[in-house]
């Protein structure tokens, strides 16, 4: 089964063939540098740059992976969370496309695809399994007690762990995104240079809060001078890391223990820093949990963990028509997709794309 996965729901434009579940025959992420010099995602910016990037990374997964366009079985795509006008370019592209041709149009939950970035690493990673699910946009406790069946334990209150890198890296003046620039000046840094706050909340529950972390940070830096804040940056990184860290570590584990899984998968955007990935991986092998963790290109928004997740769909008889509309809020939960009472929802018999289907009745809360 070959499937086409496409993402737009941020600042990515990506686009992936997958073969099954499982195998990654491409995976193309045209990455927008024009936020840069913004410190940030500009919504506007980035959906024009999907509009002139989608179809030329549509070409090149399809030219990478050897596949002729015929040969799709189906066309995924990320329907939600996201932003509005993103999410937008890619829907409609996708159905388009999907009409033009005559192929089963799947929608896909973002969440759900970091998820099955976990099963395109580890082909052995089955449920149940606690995931954690760190972005730019997210911060989440995931019991995966099937594919498909997926229980929150925990959000963010506040910001998002890699929200709360970029704005600290911003308070830095050290660059964007500040992810990968605060792990790399971590390495040259004491991570117990300074002791921030570490926001534990309810410490039974599985919560998250950054926003405090990041105003120690900014109170520690207005009483600096700026030679002082560039002689100490690569301490300032590493302290502040490492107070994100334990709690993402902390809370996991926990997590872990209490559902009663022996694995925990890491995936997201911040899923690619070194200190966590370190940091699970010895707390794992202390308290017999195994730590699985994509590749980074699995990791950061992609298409391919989009095509995995909607493979997964299409096999279920998932199905939806041209009236499925994007959810800048969807929430993963146990939803049933274009699944309706399990009869393949919207598209008739086929499963192809018609115009007029009805769309799948997707709810976007839990
Ligand atoms: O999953 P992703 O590509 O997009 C969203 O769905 O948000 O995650 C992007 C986020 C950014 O906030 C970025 O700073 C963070 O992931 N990130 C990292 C690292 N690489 C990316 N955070 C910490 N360490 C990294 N190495
Ligand atoms: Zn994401």
């Amino acid at each position: 089964m070959l499937i086409l996965g496409i993402d737009t729901s941020c600042d990515e434009t990506a686009a992936a063939v997958v073969r099954d579940e499982t195998t990654v025959l491409s995976n193309v992420i045209s990455s927008q540098g024009i936020h840069h010099e913004y410190g940030g995602v500009v919504p506007e910016l980035a959906s024009r740059a999907h509009l002139s990037l989608l179809l030329p990374a549509i070409e090149s997964a399809l030219h990478q992976a050897s596949c002729e366009p015929d040969g799709l079985d189906a066309l995924a795509v990320t329907y939600g969370p996201g932003l509005a006008g993103c999410l937008l370019i890619g829907l409609t592209t996708v159905k388009s496309i999907a009409l033009a041709m005559d192929k089963p149009l799947v929608g896909v939950n973002h969440i759900e695809g970091h998820l099955f970035a976990g099963r395109l690493a580890d082909g052995e990673l089955d449920p149940p399994f606690i995931a954690l699910v760190v972005s730019g946009g997210h911060t989440q406790l995931v019991h995966v007690e099937r594919w498909g069946t997926y229980h929150i334990l925990g959000n963010t209150r506040d910001d998002a762990a890699g929200e709360a890198f970029d704005k600290v890296a911003r308070l830095m003046r050290v660059g964007y995104p500040g992810g990968p620039v605060i792990d790399r000046l971590s390495r040259d840094g004491d991570p117990g240079f300074l002791d921030f706050p570490r926001t534990y909340l309810d410490p039974e529950g599985f919560e998250f809060s950054f926003s405090g972390l990041k105003n120690a940070i900014r109170m520690y830096l207005s009483k600096q001078s700026e030679a002082e804040i560039d002689r100490d940056l690569a301490h300032i990184a590493a302290a502040f890391q490492e107070a994100v860290v334990d709690v993402l570590v902390d809370k996991s584990m926990a997590a872990a223990a209490s559902v009663g899984v022996d694995a925990v998968l890491i995936t997201g955007g911040v899923a690619c820093n070194g200190r966590l990935r370190e940091r699970m991986t010895e707390r794992g092998a202390e308290l017999g949990f195994k730590v699985v963790y994509p590749p980074p290109i699995l990791c950061t928004d992609n298409g391919a963990m989009i095509a995995a997740a909607g493979a997964y769909r299409f096999r279920q008889g998932q199905r939806d028509g041209l009236s499925l509309s994007v959810q800048p809020r969807a929430r993963l939960s146990a939803y049933n997709g274009g699944l309706l009472n399990g009869q393949s929802g919207q598209s008739g018999q086929s499963g192809k794309v018609r115009s007029g289907g009805q769309s799948s009745n997707r709810s976007s809360g839990p």
